[in-house]
């Protein structure tokens, strides 16, 4: 099959597109025919080199997709061939075939065209499984959200507001600033001009923090009391200082979390609830997947240097 690899990990130029052999598919998995892969900040990190796939999981970079379901594993009753699904994987989308666990595979919601469906598992799981899960946002409270127009802030704001929170953001321009207020953001902040910290001081209940050790202070200082960090992102380090004392102060916490490294079972419930809790809502269109581009696989190096420029507004796909 076609296939993105890299040879030596390094900058956009150590992606090529050769052949490769088919994946077969496990006991428990289903093979899928690649209509779509989203691409992924973390996609950057591993074709640099620093983000390895789980052991056994493909080595080749792609944490979801879209696709036809074309061979089963012996194990699996509940599907068909011939079903248009989108798959939450730990590595292989870049691929015309990618073999995913029956637990990580969720039907297109309805609606939505099975390339476009290829951008919203692995987004709405990881806003899903933090967001609410641990952070436990209600209705009413306040979420800031750091790169409201990536892939996953589109997700966030759109989500969060759904369910009657409220949803600030940090943005790099005031074009994206306008998209996301347009999308249901109550305020972005623009963070290369505007000190956020001071901005929002004491007014968030859950941060979504891809930021990490740069902004680990100041994102303390904009919680509330019982406010809630989720660390899932670190793009501003690892290694920051932290006051345990503003963070008691405020009876507050900060989790971090990685969806790729979860065990199955957990990826599993985590798909379950997005199709239960996410999936009706996309299928009214109050949360609709936000697509820059639609970038044919070939063009796997522009694809990488979109997102490296950060370019983009919500997600860029590789069509196959
Ligand atoms: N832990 C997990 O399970 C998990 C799962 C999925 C994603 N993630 C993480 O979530 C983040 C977003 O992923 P993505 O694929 O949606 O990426 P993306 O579309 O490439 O977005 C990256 C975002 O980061 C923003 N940003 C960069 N520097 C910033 C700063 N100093 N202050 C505020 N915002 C800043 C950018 O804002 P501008 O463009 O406006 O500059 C951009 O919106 C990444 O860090 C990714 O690794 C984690």
């Amino acid at each position: 099959m076609r296939a993105v690899i890299v040879e030596q990990p390094g900058d956009v130029e150590a992606l090529t597109v050769g052949e490769v052999p088919d994946p077969t598919p496990g006991r428990d998995e289903v093979l899928v025919r690649v209509a779509a892969a989203g691409v992924n900040r973390a996609d950057l990190l591993q074709r640099q080199g620093s983000y390895d796939p789980p052991p056994g999981s493909s080595e080749i970079i792609g944490l979801e997709c879209s696709g036809t379901v074309v061979a089963l594993g012996e194990d699996v009753d509940d599907l068909t061939i011939g079903t248009e699904v989108c798959a939450l994987l730990s590595g292989g989308g870049y691929a015309e075939l990618v073999a995913v666990p029956r637990g990580q595979v969720a039907p297109v919601p309805e609606g939505v065209d099975l390339v476009d469906a290829a951008g919203l598992l692995e987004v709405a799981s990881t806003v899903w499984s933090n967001v609410f899960g641990t952070a436990g946002l209600t209705a009413g409270e306040t979420l800031l959200v750091h790169g409201g127009s990536s892939g996953i802030g589109t997700m966030a704001i759109q989500l969060a507001t759904a369910f009657g929170a409220e949803v600030v953001v940090t943005v790099g321009s005031p074009e994206k600033a306008a998209f996301c207020r347009e999308l249901g953001a109550r305020r972005a902040v623009l963070y290369r001009e505007e000190d956020f910290a001071e901005e929002l001081k004491g007014s968030v209940d859950v941060l979504l923090d891809s930021i990490g050790a740069k902004y680990l202070a100041g994102n303390v200082r904009t919680l509330r009391r019982g406010g809630r960090i989720v660390v899932i992102g670190m793009q501003g380090g690892a290694r920051g200082e932290l006051n345990l004392a503003a963070l008691l102060a405020k009876n507050a916490s900060i989790t971090a979390t990685g969806l790729r490294y979860r065990p199955l079972e957990e990826k599993a419930a985590i798909v379950a609830e997005v199709v239960e809790h996410v999936w009706p809502l996309v299928a009214e269109g109050r949360v609709r997947p936000i697509v820059h581009d639609r970038i044919p696989l070939e063009d796997v190096q522009r694809a990488h240097r979109t997102l490296e420029e950060s370019s983009h507004v919500g997600k860029v796909l590789l069509t196959l």
